[in-house]
């Protein structure tokens, strides 16, 4: 179980390895997607449990566009079904969910189904559960300097609040944990401005495997962790004594 501190309030997750465990098993690597949405349930019940109030989950990258046609149709399809399948499930336990990305560019059902499964959840607020969908951070940044430049904004102003309001959703707190599942160490371009500070936890679990103990144990560790924020061991003992 968890230690005793308290739990982070944001977990972000990479959750990746679902072709290769479908692979492992002679599946289609969309069985391994299928199988991922268990994996999600569990992810958010753990989140509930240990009081985590924002899960942001990245569920499709801009770089995902350049998957075979027929594993993205597929994937988009699968959305749609678990969205329609879950929201109400969802709005009974109070979370709120929303997509986070470049959402025009999702099929119509797809953005239909967003849209339906936000408004039925959107009074919740135990937990915020956030799919990044057709998201890249670079893309959040671009889009970001994009909107900075169309309002005409004085270089004098600009500054880190000011960058942070124009991201996509500026509400969120930074993550203090990013899980990444599926044995890859690296970022893949996830949350790039909001990851400055956070404490990275990498599984060689696969996605589909992962359950409600891995999550508690990336918790476990994330508490067992001195996080410095450039600070040295000293400073940091002097502060919280
Ligand atoms: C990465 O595994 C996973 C994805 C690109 C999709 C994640 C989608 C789900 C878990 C399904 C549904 C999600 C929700 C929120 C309902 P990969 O295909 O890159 O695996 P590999 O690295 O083994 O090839």
């Amino acid at each position: 179980m968890p230690s005793a501190q308290s739990p982070p309030v944001h977990v972000a997750i990479i959750m990746d390895g679902n072709g290769r465990w479908a692979e492992d098993r002679g599946l289609e690597r969309m069985a391994g997607h299928a199988f991922g949405v268990d994996s999600v349930r569990s992810a958010v019940k753990a989140a509930m449990e240990l009081g985590v109030r924002y899960l942001t989950l990245y569920a499709f990258s801009t770089e995902n566009w350049n998957r075979p046609s027929d594993e993205v149709d597929a994937l988009m399809d699968l959305l749609v079904k678990s969205l329609a399948g879950e929201a109400q499930e969802l709005a009974k336990k109070g979370v709120r969910l929303r997509a986070m990305g470049s959402l025009d560019r999702l099929p119509q059902g797809c953005r239909a189904s967003l849209a339906e499964a936000e408004a039925q959840t959107s009074k919740c607020d135990r937990l915020n559960l956030t799919l990044a969908l057709s998201y890249s951070g670079r893309w959040e940044l671009v889009e970001a300097v994009r909107q900075a430049i169309a309002s005409g904004v004085d270089p004098k102003n600009v500054d880190e609040d000011s960058i942070r309001a124009l991201l996509a959703f500026p509400e969120l707190p930074d993550p203090e944990l990013l899980i990444r599942t599926g044995g890859e160490q690296r970022v893949s371009n996830f949350l790039l401005w909001q990851i400055a500070y956070t404490e990275f936890h990498f599984t060689s679990v696969f996605w589909p495997d992962f359950r409600e103990s891995h999550f508690n144990e990336a918790i476990e560790e994330y508490n067992n962790r001195q996080r410095r924020f450039g600070k040295t061991g000293a400073q940091i003992q002097r502060t919280s004594s």
